[in-house]
């Protein structure tokens, strides 16, 4: 309290000018994220697992009796055959666990957690063929840094260099293209190697060889970790190339007309939209020849240790603007914010230590992923990724949709019309960096993309308290919902709050493959959990009903306990999308 007490005692804009020098200040030390797994006791039993988060949407616990390190596909193979004799349900975790919804959790509380923290070897890379074998707990980051170091690259990826192979083609993730074999990296996959459950016969656990020829590819490309666990993937990579990045700022008047062509016009292209201010930040990026000059470094901002101290204040700035309805405030720092990102290039430099000035050309291994809040130097709690649960730092949801190319314009001026109508609606998500959005592509792989599109992702506040309605609530549970259910939005599978996936399966035509495969590899459902048979349309809901669930993205309301009316927000219509039922604040607290 005495804290925040001093810290009102000066000017907002003098808090957030400080703010913002300690933004550009990156410092050397940092803590390495925590392991999501702990175990009570030594022998690696009596577990709980969490994601890098520290919480899952509905801020449930999830318990294992065991987690089992396999550094072989061997061990891998053991395990399994023991866990299916034993008909115990089974769930694979990486090292980080960066999936924001219960993916990883096994059923109940006896389940058995298979880590690929220690299957992390590069097999082989083959240079005359273009590709790299490897195991599923290797993450971006070895991946890149082992490619390049034979002229070889993946030219599409996530921007966040944290993630397993297993764990970013399991649920889908992406950069941004629509060009070649398009932005997901499950789509460059030449190969994979997956052990599922078996019948006595074959020992209780077989290993398959899915190839390019085999259908079941498509379904254990994209697996949600159903199917089993995944031993060895091979990629298809391409010989290094340089890119020219150069992010330009515009008015976001005409956002839906050239939503439609700019990501023809350009290979790497995205948008960063800033809708309150009418902005957006076009990322004009194309390969250029190897010769081109340039040794520039994407080390994106949000990604770099941050200081702890840096994040406390901000994160109770939030707070405090949140608790007195503070619009302004957050329009400030929102304002601040970008620009300063702007001004920094995000992170880009030409040089690897400063930014001079556009178009930056660099290697494509050292500009199309980051991540350095993940190095570690010391222990000390001095800087950290922006969001680890063990410091006060960021705490929010996330709501990400594809939404098709010939539907996206009208989704946007949607937005611009509720843009219209609370002009400081959206201040609070360009906190978080606005809207990001990414051309994705349509996917042979049943539970990837089914046609092109452009993926929105939005990153916006969360209260500590279940209970405590959010500054603007009504506008942004709106846009989920008009994303979701009036365009026909599929969400990302690895980010999201509950009921971005209601009823979302049946969106993907070959589903009933997907269900087929499974039955096949897995007939026990071991691999199932109860969020999983939700989510894939085979027992209950995702929706949990119950007083204030809307606020958490729990449930759509349909009445006013769904919100929290003794705050003053009950559920109403929406503003722009009559059928959407929003928490709105109709009387002041
Ligand atoms: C900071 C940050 C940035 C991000 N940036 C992007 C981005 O740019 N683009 C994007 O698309 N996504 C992005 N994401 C989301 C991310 O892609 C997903 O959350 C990703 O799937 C998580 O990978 P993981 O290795 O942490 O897997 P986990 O979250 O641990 O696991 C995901 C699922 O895969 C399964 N799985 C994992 N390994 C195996 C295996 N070997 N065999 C079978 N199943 C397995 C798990 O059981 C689980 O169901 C980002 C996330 C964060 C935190
Ligand atoms: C693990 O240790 C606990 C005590 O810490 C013991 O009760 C349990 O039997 C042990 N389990 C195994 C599998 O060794
Ligand atoms: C527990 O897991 C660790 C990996 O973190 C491993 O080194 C250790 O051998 C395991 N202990 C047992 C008893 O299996
Ligand atoms: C499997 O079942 C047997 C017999 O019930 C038991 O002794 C053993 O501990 C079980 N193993 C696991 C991994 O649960």
């Amino acid at each position: 309290m005495s804290q925040i007490t001093s810290f009102m005692l000066f000017p907002r804009s003098t808090i957030i000018v400080v703010l913002l020098l300690f933004l550009l200040v990156s410092l050397v030390s940092s803590t390495p994220p925590e392991d999501p797994i702990k175990c009570s006791s030594p022998n690696n039993t009596t577990c709980t697992i969490t994601n890098s988060y520290g919480i899952f949407p509905d801020r449930s616990e999830c318990k294992a009796s065991r987690v089992v390190y396999a550094a072989t596909e061997q061990e891998l193979v053991s395990t399994i055959a023991e866990l299916t004799k034993n008909k115990t349900k089974m769930k694979v975790a990486t090292r980080f666990s960066h999936s924001i919804p219960k993916l990883v959790c096994p059923e109940g509380q006896n389940g058995i957690l298979i880590s690929t923290k220690y299957l992390n070897k590069i097999l082989k890379v083959d240079v005359n063929a273009r590709t790299i074998t490897m195991e599923s707990g290797v993450t971006l980051k070895q991946l890149i840094n082992e490619a390049s170091k034979f002229g070889l690259v993946l030219p599409y990826t996530p921007y966040w260099w944290g993630l397993s192979i297993g764990g970013l083609i399991g649920t889908g993730a992406h950069g941004s293209t629509l060009f070649g074999k398009g932005s997901s990296v499950h789509d460059y996959v030449l190969e994979l190697r997956i052990v599922v459950p078996s019948s006595s016969q074959d020992g209780f656990a077989r290993v398959l060889s899915l190839d390019q020829q085999n259908e079941d590819l498509n379904a254990a490309k994209v697996s949600l970790g159903v199917l089993g666990v995944i031993s060895q993937i091979t990629l298809q990579l391409e010989p290094m190339f340089k890119r020219s990045i150069t992010y330009l700022t515009k008015d976001d008047s005409d956002l839906g007309e050239k939503v439609g062509t700019f990501g023809h016009e350009h290979e790497f292209a995205d948008m960063i939209w800033y809708p309150s201010q009418h902005k957006v930040v076009y990322r004009v990026d194309d390969r250029v020849p190897l010769a081109t000059s340039g040794n520039g470094l994407y080390d994106f901002i949000p990604f770099r240790p941050t200081s702890s101290v840096e994040l406390a204040l901000v994160r109770t700035t939030e707070d405090i603007q949140e608790s007195t309805s503070d619009a302004n405030g957050k329009c400030l720092l929102a304002k601040t914010t970008t620009s300063t990102l702007i001004n920094a290039a995000y992170g880009l430099t030409n040089n690897g230590i400063i930014f001079t000035g556009y178009p930056v050309i660099g290697f494509q291994n050292r500009l199309q992923a980051s991540g350095t809040c993940l190095d570690s130097l010391q222990d000390a709690k001095i800087t950290a990724c922006a969001w680890d649960s063990r410091i006060k730092g960021e705490f929010f949801h996330q709501t990400t949709f594809s939404i098709g190319l010939s539907q996206a314009k009208n989704f946007i001026q949607d937005v611009q019309k509720l843009v219209q109508l609370e002009p400081k609606g959206l201040c609070g998500m360009e906190i978080y960096n606005g809207i990001l959005m990414r051309y994705v592509t349509a996917s042979s792989a049943y539970l990837g993309k089914q046609e092109d599109a452009i993926d929105f992702d939005i990153t916006y506040y969360r209260s500590k308290d279940p209970f405590a309605p959010r500054l603007y609530e009504d506008i942004l549970e709106e846009i989920e919902q008009l994303g979701i259910f009036k365009y026909g939005g599929l969400p990302h599978w690895g980010k999201n709050r509950n009921l971005a996936f209601e009823g979302v399966i049946k969106r993907y035509k070959n589903f009933q493959k997907f269900l087929k495969v499974k039955e096949r590899y897995d007939p026990q459902g071991l691999f199932s959990s109860e969020w999983s048979d939700q989510v894939l349309g085979i027992k209950g809901s995702v929706t949990i009903l119950k007083d204030g669930c809307a606020l958490e993205g729990l449930c759509i309301c349909s009445q006013d306990s769904h919100c929290n009316p003794s705050k003053g927000y009950f559920c109403r219509p929406g503003k722009v999308y009559k059928e959407a039922r929003v928490c709105t604040r109709l009387k002041s607290p």
